[in-house]
């Protein structure tokens, strides 16, 4: 098949989805905004065409110039991995009346309000929430929810501009803060702990799922630097603990509209043992989570992605043989990484059960660590026992240290 890829190369996992589809035998049209040069070369290896783009996020552009590039040539699947752009591909599939989401139903994998509003209307639990605009708007919404509260950007993506509130003086300095947000949602806070549900879909039925337990949630791990945020896949999905939050994300898949591809959601394990939706995507989860899956299974699913979208067919093998835990970690002092602690006796105590080591060497800058979950670099363990694949995680979350200077 033709499939026309947005973004081959950049964010970098998008390489491996590229990757998988030429692997199957596709041909892979990509539209990027990486000059032709600078792709990769397992991308200009896997690509049978690819269009440059200046402006990858202006969608009016992109449309214009991929109508003019492609002529009288029509793609069979035009697909996005990447947040900002799974509306534009749905629209240039509308375009081109090609299968796949509507742009309707993609809206409600990236409108929050949305989306909560299609999921409760499924009788779903979702916090309670409203839109706001104005600061007025914001003050009426704090009223009627309480507090704790969360106020956050109705499109926002890595926790950024995401602000829990746990009184009017919070709330003030989170207005002043998001006074650049057009328009944010402003919800009830769900205290509890935090889990990611991910699938691949053919229309719309789950093939492959997966849940990954977030140690701790994401906006404390993004509000304290000295976190080494944990998270870890979660071998047994059999648990009764598990069994609300997996059919609450079915329902979700449903009521949303889900067709084919990746999902990533994100909801809440009350005390009382509720599940409660946070929110999806119709994407793959980020921050090396499909590699986590990979790890977990032994599979490749970025290459049972490109048989899914286009032969709507997944053959992996899902069994669950490990937990597996990845731990990002954050140097101490700013500027260069110097010295790196502990790590040569966690690689020792951990030993064949890592997989990944790849933090960032002596003399690297430091990664800004509110902009990207990957902070200064992360290792990854696995093991078939929860407890033992736990225990390594943290060894590694409190035993290794780096600084910057
Ligand atoms: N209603 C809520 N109750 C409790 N915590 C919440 C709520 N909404 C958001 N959070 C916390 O804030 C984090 C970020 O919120 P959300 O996932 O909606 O934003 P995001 O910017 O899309 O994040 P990311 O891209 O990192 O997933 C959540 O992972 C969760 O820890
Ligand atoms: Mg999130």
């Amino acid at each position: 098949m033709r499939v026309l890829f947005l973004a081959p190369s950049y964010p970098p996992e998008m390489i491996q989805y590229t990757r998988g589809l030429a692997e199957l035998g596709h041909e892979v049209w990509g539209v990027g905004d990486t000059p032709k040069d600078g792709l990769p070369d397992l991308v200009k290896r896997s690509l049978t065409a690819y269009l440059s783009v200046p402006r990858l996020l202006d969608e009016g552009d992109v449309m214009a110039r991929v109508a003019a590039w492609l002529g009288r040539r029509v793609p069979d699947r035009i697909v996005s991995n990447w947040e900002p752009l799974v509306l534009l591909a749905a629209r240039l599939r509308e375009h081109y009346g090609l299968p796949g989401m509507s742009v309707d139903a993609v809206n409600g994998f990236r409108d929050k309000q949305i989306m909560k509003e299609r999921v409760a209307a499924a009788g779903l639990r979702v916090p309670r929430s409203k839109r706001v605009r104005t600061e007025a708007e914001v003050r009426a919404a704090a009223e009627e929810i309480g507090y704790p509260l969360i106020l956050k950007p109705i499109a926002g993506a890595g926790s950024a501009d995401t602000f829990r509130c746990r009184d009017a003086a919070e709330l003030d300095a989170a207005i002043k803060a998001t006074r650049h947000v057009q328009e944010a949602s402003c919800e009830e806070y769900i205290e509890g702990d935090e889990f990611t549900f991910d699938t691949l879909c053919v229309g719309g039925q789950t093939v492959y799922e997966n849940v990954a337990h977030y140690l701790p949630k994401p906006i404390e791990a993004r509000s304290v630097e000295w976190i080494s945020p944990v998270i870890i896949t979660v071998r047994d999905l059999t648990q009764p603990k598990l069994q609300p939050g997996l059919t609450l994300g079915r329902n979700v898949l449903k009521a949303l509209g889900m067709v084919d591809g990746f999902t990533h959601m994100e909801w809440f394990l009350t005390p009382k043992g509720e599940a409660i939706f946070g929110e999806i995507g119709c994407r793959p989860g980020g921050a090396h989570l499909v590699d986590q899956m990979n790890y977990t299974s032994d599979i490749d699913l970025f290459r049972e992605w490109g048989r899914v979208i286009t032969d709507r067919r997944f053959e992996a093998n899902t069994e669950r043989k490990y937990n597996v835990g990845i731990v990002f970690k954050r140097a101490q002092g700013q500027g260069r990484i110097t010295r790196i602690e502990g790590l040569g006796n966690w690689l020792r105590e951990a030993g064949q059960w890592v997989v990944e080591e790849s933090l960032l060497r002596p003399g690297t800058q430091r990664r800004n660590w509110k902009n990207t979950l990957l902070s200064d670099g992360h290792v990854v363990v696995r093991h078939p026992d929860w407890d033992e694949a736990y225990r390594l995680s943290f060894a590694a979350a409190t035993g290794i240290k780096m600084y910057a200077e």
